[in-house]
């Protein structure tokens, strides 16, 4: 592995360091403040920067916010004389709205895309894309890796204790099969998935009728995001309702907006546990292996 330094940013929520523990490099953190009227002021504590550079800022709440402090930081590190920029971005904000639903809509990450790349990033790492299409959208190599294996590595130690047999993996949609059925691999379980449907207006959510085989077992939804809960929530009511023994929740981007937190325990969740792309009190798997992983496939790209 080439010589690197690992800069955080002000949403890098620890994975900066534990990314450089990981690859045994440099690391210094950008000074950050905000100015009288809310704007991001950022500084490098060093004069100069040469090589490749790993930038880690998230784009969890506040998003937009984050997301002028990681143009902000790409720039300023090209300024300062990095040769190449990887932008280690975990939670990929806007990602959801990856197509046009409505006619004269936006396809916003195709524009926060478009703005990482004008910035001056040569490569983009990111954690669990909400689909895979988006990485089309990029002109620039954006390695988008999982991190279902270990998610599910955490539900089948911590939570379900080795007791694989009787699980079912439900994908809360049909867009996220893919991933309910990699997790099943892992548990050697079963999997399906719950038709649902959202108004493109509203956003409300509501399930298709369908048929699903959760008598007497235990569910474990797997998801790519809770925002507000409703999706997760529905999903485990439909469970329970049909007979299942205990739901839980395993996602990858905790936003848990809303009070999305209590609406799911209260939709009869027994735990949700996610990973640290976002901080949440739920964020307990670490996504910084994934992300060094992903690193090798970068620099091949780029050097
Ligand atoms: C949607 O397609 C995503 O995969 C998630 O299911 C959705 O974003 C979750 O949102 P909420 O928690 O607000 O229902």
């Amino acid at each position: 592995m080439i010589k690197t330094i690992v800069i955080g940013g002000p949403a890098s929520n620890k994975i900066d360091e534990k990314l450089a523990e990981l690859l045994k490099a440099e690391h210094i953190k950008i000074e950050h403040k905000l100015f009288p009227d809310d704007e991001s002021y950022i500084r490098y504590p060093v004069p100069k920067l040469t090589g490749t550079v790993l930038l880690v800022q998230s784009l969890y709440p506040p998003q937009d916010k984050h997301f002028v402090e990681l143009l902000l930081m790409i720039d300023t590190a090209k300024d300062l004389g990095a040769e190449k920029v990887i932008a280690i971005v975990p939670y990929l904000a806007y990602s959801r709205q990856d197509k046009k639903f409505l006619e004269g809509e936006a396809i916003s990450v195709k524009t926060l895309l478009k703005a990482i790349e004008s910035a001056g990033a040569d490569c983009i790492i990111t954690v669990d894309l909400h689909s895979e299409k988006i990485v089309e959208y990029s002109r620039i190599p954006l390695i988008n890796t999982s991190a279902v294996s270990a998610l599910i590595d955490y539900v089948k130690h911590e939570i379900l204790h080795g007791a694989t047999e009787n699980v079912l993996v439900l994908s809360p949609d049909k867009g996220g099969l893919k991933r309910a059925r990699r997790a099943a691999e892992i548990l050697g379980a079963d999997f399906d998935y719950i038709e649902k449907f959202r108004d493109r207006v509203t956003g409300e959510v509501r399930a298709l009728p369908r048929e699903l085989p959760v008598e007497d077992r235990v569910v474990i939804i797997i998801d790519d995001i809770i925002s507000t809960g409703g999706t997760i929530a529905l999903a485990a009511r439909s469970a329970l309702d049909r007979g299942a023994k205990e739901v839980y929740a395993a996602c990858t981007h905790a936003l848990l907006v809303r009070g999305a937190y209590e609406k799911v325990r209260k939709a009869g969740v027994k735990k949700i546990v996610a990973t640290n792309t976002i901080p949440s009190p739920v964020s307990e798997v670490d996504v910084t292996p994934g992300i060094k992983e992903a690193l090798n496939k970068a620099l091949k790209f780029i050097v």
